[in-house]
């Protein structure tokens, strides 16, 4: 029986049954996105006021779930969607089990996957209320509550998870990820756009499309944007981006071999700072050095971990309301459009100034399957980035200098 509903689910789910959503009628979505300082996560309300992680690499919703909770029968469609995406060295165990009430039902069980931890759990797929505010893209208007599909998961799988933290909210390219449910619920565009906060004070989250204004700049930041596609590696429903090489200022970074081709550019919310693969790491970081070197007297101090090349700040260029002058580094992506990091986004500053950008560490396999790249938080704050689904595009501006991701204006206008 359980064969037989499988079997009928992925005849049902290989059919077109997808419920087009139409761009037009409803209102985008606004939420805060929160830093939480001791592991760097960001986190929105958007379960009954209680943060989810945001994961860009998640193709699932999930938290802690009730007793009792409705589950959703092994032949729904977004049974089938919860299990397009398999968390890395997680057994495949079906779409589901058997109901212990009535045999003859299959009830769908979910993968949740904590990123941090780096663990799955098994949970029920379950129907949930989620919270956010229409908006129209420079205030919030009003609270709107919406139905999501989510999976359930033990209270375990939250370790390491940001204190009172409920779960995590996915926003990969999936169906049942929460950009797609946003897009079917409120009849708005699949595309989201991020504006990660630096430090503390909250930065904000628009789902749906439509502008994004911050206060002191009345400027439509989604028009600034420059566009690249994103692309999708088989069987992982993370964001890459096609990156042909790295310079630092003027000059390309020689790579060995061809890493970003083979290994991929990853965007991750998960990752606290930039994390390259050792043989992109040790070029790059010398000749940052190198050029900086060149341009300056800065003198080097014992590193501060996880960085390994700090300054001592009165040797450093600056600091300027632009940041201090370091050098560059920019990914130089498949259309010849730069994504440019400068010291803003390249360096992070406490007593030293420290290149950060973080040496990656290897799972056993080894570079098989790792990123030649993974662009993490520290560098996509005070960005806006947007994250079209239906084209397919990444667009990226780094926010105008004298305002920040702090700057939304939360107060709700009518
Ligand atoms: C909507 O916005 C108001 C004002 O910022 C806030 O107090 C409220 O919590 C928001 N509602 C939801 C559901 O997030
Ligand atoms: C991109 O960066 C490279 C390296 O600095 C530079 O040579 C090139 O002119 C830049 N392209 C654009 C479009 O700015
Ligand atoms: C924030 O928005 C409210 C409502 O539109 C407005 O009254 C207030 O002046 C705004 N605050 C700032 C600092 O612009």
């Amino acid at each position: 029986m359980l064969l037989l509903a499988i079997s009928l689910c992925l005849a049902a789910c290989l059919s077109p049954c997808t419920l087009a959503a139409t761009a037009n009628g409803g209102k985008p979505l606004v939420t805060a996105i929160t830093k939480d300082p001791a592991t760097s996560l960001y986190t929105s309300p958007l379960k009954d006021s209680r943060p989810l992680v945001i994961d860009l690499s998640g193709p699932l919703i999930w938290s802690t779930c009730d007793r009792s909770h409705p589950t959703l029968q092994c032949h729904h469609h977004d049974c089938a969607h919860a299990h397009s995406y398999h968390p890395p060295g997680c057994p495949h165990t079906g779409y589901g089990k058997a109901d212990e009430e009535d045999r003859f039902r299959c009830k769908c069980t979910a993968r949740p996957y904590n990123p941090v931890a780096g663990r799955s759990a098994t949970g029920d797929l379950t129907r949930t209320k989620l919270s956010a505010n229409a908006t129209d893209g420079t205030n919030p208007l009003y609270s709107v509550s919406f139905p999501a599909v989510a999976s359930c998961a033990p209270a375990s799988l939250l370790d390491r998870l940001p204190a009172g933290a409920v779960g995590v909210a996915g926003l990969a390219s999936s169906r049942v990820a929460l950009p797609a449910q946003v897009a079917r619920t409120q009849n708005v565009a699949d595309k989201f756009t991020l504006c990660l906060p630096r430090g503390g004070g909250d930065g904000v989250a628009v789902f749906g499309g439509g502008p994004l204004v911050l206060t002191g700049h009345p400027i439509d930041l989604t028009s600034t944007l420059t566009y690249t596609p994103l692309l999708r590696k088989r069987g992982s429903p993370a964001y890459y981006l096609s990156v042909k090489a790295i310079a630092v200022d003027e000059a390309q970074v020689q790579l060995p071999g061809d890493p970003l081709a083979t290994g991929g550019v990853v965007l991750s919310t998960t990752a606290p700072y930039t994390a390259l693969r050792p043989d992109v790491y040790r070029p790059v970081v010398d000749a940052f050095d190198k050029a900086l070197k060149l341009q300056s007297n800065s003198k080097r101090v014992p590193a501060v971990a996880p960085f390994e090349l700090c300054y001592d700040l009165r040797t450093l260029p600056g600091p300027t309301r632009i940041g201090w002058l370091v050098p560059d580094i920019i990914l130089m992506l498949e259309n010849g459009k730069n994504w440019t990091f400068t010291g803003l986004s390249s360096m992070v500053i406490s007593q030293v100034g420290c290149f950060g950008f973080v040496e990656m560490k290897l799972e056993k396999g080894g570079y098989a399957g790792a990123p030649a790249v993974e662009i993490g938080g520290f560098q996509m704050e005070d960005h806006a980035l947007q994250f079209d689904l239906e084209k397919q595009l990444l667009g990226f501006a780094m926010v105008p200098f004298f305002i920040s991701c702090h700057n939304f204006n939360f107060t709700q206008s009518h």
